[in-house]
């Protein structure tokens, strides 16, 4: 067996120009797959896709809140590389963070449009074209610890993220009887530019603080880690794998302190 576990195979990542979506470009690439890079930082993007080769990545500008560009992105897969293999909705925002007293209806808007919208089309598109072209493909979905845990997150990033979870098991219902696969990976904080817009902190401050709080010791979340973990989701080791919350969070989305703070 090939030890590229993604050989032959066309993925599209959205939001890889920078954090989590950069470091699965790369590690998909690695692993033998054809990577197009869907954002919206043009000139992040190129480096990403410079960094890994011409033969192995290109980007495409593609604003995940417009339903053509998204449909382009996955048409451009089909027609330039004759497949579409793995679709990875992963492009967010942290959006507005204050009280919900005080929640700008429009912030909100956009962090739907972004987090969620965004992935409904990811999968809507990916989807017409596995289905199309017969192509039993694997989708995956960036959600995060907020997916299944309130105040984890700012509210509406949090109501936009447990949104996604019901798109991927809607979808995954759905798309099974193709051989369609549809999953979640959920990290809890990695220091990406995203992570650093909610706390204003540097990146070491913040691996420092989440080693604290954190349930498993003696590791530090990386964008890295979270990119393993979809790799896997997209690679045939997952194959009978669908409708499932992947968490990469040390297991702090199932664990109380409740009983410890009573021992006390
Ligand atoms: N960093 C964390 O702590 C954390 C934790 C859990 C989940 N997540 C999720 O991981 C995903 C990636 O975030 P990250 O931490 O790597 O942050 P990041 O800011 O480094 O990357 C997000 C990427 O999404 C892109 N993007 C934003 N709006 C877009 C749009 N309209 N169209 C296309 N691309 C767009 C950005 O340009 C950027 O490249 C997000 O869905 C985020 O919610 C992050």
């Amino acid at each position: 067996m090939s030890k590229l576990r993604l050989e032959g195979k066309v993925a599209i990542i959205t939001g890889a120009a920078s954090g989590i979506g950069e470091a699965a470009a790369k590690l998909f690439a690695e692993h033998g797959a054809f990577v197009i890079i869907a954002d919206i930082q043009d000139e992040l993007a190129n480096q990403v896709a410079a960094s890994i080769g011409p033969d192995k990545a290109c980007y495409r500008r593609c604003d995940v809140t417009d339903e053509k560009q998204i449909e382009e992105t996955v048409a451009y897969a089909i027609e330039k590389y004759g497949t579409l293999d793995i679709m990875y909705s992963n492009a967010g925002i942290i959006g507005p963070l204050g009280s919900i007293l005080d929640m700008e209806i429009d912030q909100f808007d956009n962090t739907i449009a972004v987090n969620l919208r965004g992935s409904v089309l990811a999968v809507k598109h990916a989807a017409r074209a596995m289905v199309a072209n017969k192509i039993r493909g694997s989708i995956i979905c960036t959600g995060s610890v907020a997916s299944s845990l309130g105040g984890s997150g700012p509210h509406a990033y949090t109501m936009s993220k447990h949104g996604l979870l019901g798109l991927v098991r809607a979808a995954a219902g759905e798309l099974g009887r193709h051989g369609i696969r549809v999953n979640c990976v959920s990290p809890s904080i990695v220091a990406t530019r995203l992570g650093s817009k909610v706390s204003n902190l540097d990146p070491s401050t913040i691996e420092a603080m989440n080693a604290q709080i954190a349930n498993l010791k003696g590791f530090v979340l990386k964008a890295e880690h979270v990119a393993q973990t979809a790799l896997f989701l997209a690679s045939d080791e997952s194959l009978y794998i669908s409708g499932h919350n992947l968490a990469v969070d040390g297991g702090v989305s199932v664990i109380s302190n409740i009983l410890s703070t009573l021992k006390r």
